[in-house]
């Protein structure tokens, strides 16, 4: 008996695996995490390229939460996985003791909607795993967003693993509205404690982030874990006092940082939550700042905790922790459950995190972009409740920025340059809402000495490779879409590659023409043709792939006759569907390609790495 509990026991062991990009795949996974801690698995929880993936053939059951990102892309912390499992010598029943279930968030208006999960499922058939549910499809576009389709899924998951993996005799399973312990343990240290002094001390005085590089020693270069602290070196509206978009140029110095970057690479900013935003959740809170504390995580089997240890309150939530996030539908559940029984608190808080109140809580939250901490004042007995282990459990990570990077490194060593346009927008909500990391780096004075505001930042390789220097480069830009081509044609214009070609696309030429004058300096030289589209100049609209059917002709010769490449970046999503429609066009009346014909043409520039897009919404 004692051994047939045994094996039942090592039986149920569950593993949450995530591939999460902006943080919502990696929210679900905590949420089944601590769905499979009521059930009483032995639960692991962690990104798929943190956990060690030649143990897969040894778990019993695993769920993977994975979104699709861009072009059917694998979130980055899953992108060493995702080469692993599809390796051809991976033998075919090597998961046949494995149960799995995959569960995937994407958005429909993208053509390869949720991919990454249709292909990671159909992969692990292949690898003999066995499916426990059939794979979960959750939609951004949903009216109610991705939870219409996860909650469901997630309710039916725990039935058929029940079936499965039942509980062992004699156990029960907790109750949803129990309050499980907190994933990180917190300790504060006394006010006079020796560890205030040591282990907060880089982070202390002027150094922007915990574990900020500091020039001297990123040998290893910046990471996400380290990242560089970059001076400010200039800050520079570019778009005109009357333009409806402020827009700035910043440049950083990165002298000395190790980072090596090239053109068409991203810079990934970490911004900091408002100074403001810091003090009214530790007052509700009633947390002091200046208190230090050391963390640890309370249950094996769970990633490193979001904040260095010992650590001060105020710079976990300065640098940590997003309070000015929309809070995640767990929090609410979590903020139920430590609301005073019988309160009026509790009673909302489980209305609005009851599979029912979807509705609700999409008025109440996701529609008017309600914050995490405006919706701990609107609970302010509830807010007085938390400690510092539930804060770690409930508020999101602040996420980096991604902003292509807009020189090239020959033009401008040490430097990286970012466009970057000013997020604000209006909801029901009265105060107007901002973008945390925009507002923050367009409000950054350039200075000298200790003073200069610093950017935590890192890179990652973009997804506009420099073309071959033989070929020609027809770039298409709307907007800040033409950041990466001046990093690539500066680059292009110093090394002498002939045949480069602009379509830029903006409102107005004395509004948002970006980097005009550098433009125009090169057309004079020789160095680049200049196509614009200014949507607003006239009565109709003008966009770049107007522009791009008017110069048919030229666009086939390049492509065509010339081996040249096409790369297309901007901000808006039908853009790159716009260019697209208008190269098959161009194939057909240029080339004389009948439909199909022209869409192979357009593949086959796709397969050949001669077509490239970057987008972001
Ligand atoms: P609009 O603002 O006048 O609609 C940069 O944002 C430029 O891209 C603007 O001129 C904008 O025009 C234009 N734009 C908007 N939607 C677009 C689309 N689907 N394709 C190409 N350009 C677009």
């Amino acid at each position: 008996m004692a051994d047939h509990d045994n094996d039942h026991r090592q039986r149920r062991r569950l593993a949450v695996l995530y591939g999460s990009q902006s943080g919502t795949a990696q929210d679900v996974a905590e949420q089944l995490w601590g769905d499979a801690r009521r059930r009483r698995f032995d639960c692991h929880l962690s990104a798929l390229d943190d956990y060690a993936v030649a143990g897969l053939v040894y778990e019993p059951l695993v769920v993977f939460v994975c979104s699709t990102t861009g072009d059917g892309d694998p979130p980055d912390n899953m992108k060493t996985f995702w080469r692993f499992i599809f390796r051809k010598a991976l033998p075919a029943n090597s998961l046949a003791h494995t149960w799995f279930a995959v569960l995937g968030l994407g958005d429909s208006s993208y053509a390869k909607f949720n991919f990454v999960a249709k292909k990671l499922h159909k992969r692990l058939l292949q690898l003999g795993g066995r499916p426990i549910a059939s794979p979960g499809l959750a939609d951004d576009q949903h009216e109610l967003g991705a939870d219409a389709v996860v909650d469901p899924w997630v309710s039916a998951l725990w039935r058929d693993v029940l079936r499965e993996f039942p509980l062992l005799d004699g156990e029960e399973a907790i109750p949803d509205d129990a309050r499980l312990p907190p994933r990180y343990r917190v300790d504060f240290v006394e006010p006079s404690g020796e560890a205030q002094a040591d282990g907060d001390a880089r982070a202390g005085g002027d150094t922007p982030a915990d574990g900020v590089a500091d020039a001297a020693d990123a040998v290893l270069g910046p990471s996400p874990l380290r990242p560089f602290p970059a001076r400010v070196i200039a800050n520079e509206r570019v778009t005109s006092a009357g333009h409806f978009q402020d827009v700035r140029l910043i440049r950083l110095d990165v002298a000395g940082s190790g980072l090596r970057f090239r053109a068409g690479d991203v810079a990934m900013v970490q911004p900091p939550s408002p100074g403001e935003a810091v003090a009214a959740v530790c007052h509700l809170l009633r947390l002091d700042p200046e208190r230090h504390f050391y963390v640890t995580a309370n249950h094996p089997g769970l990633p490193a905790p979001p904040s260095p240890s010992p650590c001060s309150v105020r710079r976990l939530l300065e640098r940590r922790l997003c309070v000015t996030a929309v809070p995640r539908r767990s929090a609410f559940r979590a903020l139920a459950r430590l609301a005073a029984p019988g309160g009026a608190e509790r009673e909302r808080l489980a209305e609005l995190s009851a599979a029912a109140g979807l509705d609700d809580l999409y008025a109440y939250c996701h529609r008017p972009r309600r914050t995490v901490l405006e919706v701990l004042q609107d609970f302010p007995e509830t807010a007085a409740r938390l400690s510092l282990d539930d804060l770690l459990d409930l508020v999101p990570p602040i996420q980096p920025r991604a902003f292509s990077i807009a020189n090239s490194p020959q033009a401008h060593p040490d430097e990286v340059h970012i466009l970057v346009a000013v997020v604000t927008y209006r909801t029901r909500m009265f105060a107007p809402r901002r973008g945390l990391c925009s507002t923050w780096l367009a409000s950054l004075d350039p200075g000298k000495g200790q003073e200069t505001p610093r950017v935590p930042l890192w890179v990652k390789r973009g997804a506009l490779p420099p073309p071959s220097p033989a070929a020609p480069l027809i770039a298409v830009a709307p907007g800040t879409g033409v950041a990466p081509f001046r990093a690539l044609l500066q680059e292009r214009f110093a090394g002498g590659h002939a045949g480069n070609v602009l379509f830029f696309g903006c409102r107005n030429r004395s509004g948002d023409f970006y980097f005009r004058e550098e433009w125009e300096e090169a057309e004079s030289r020789g160095d680049l043709q200049l196509i614009t589209a200014f949507s607003r100049d006239q009565e109709e609209k003008v966009f770049v792939q107007h522009r791009m059917r008017e110069e048919g002709a030229l666009v086939w010769h390049l492509l065509h006759d010339k081996g040249g490449c096409l790369y297309i970046a901007g901000n808006s999503k039908s853009m790159p569907s716009g260019a697209l429609d208008a190269l098959e066009w161009i194939a057909a009346t240029y080339g004389g390609l009948g439909d199909v014909e022209a869409q192979a043409f357009v593949s086959e520039l796709e397969k050949t790495r001669r077509l490239q897009w970057e987008t972001w919404s």
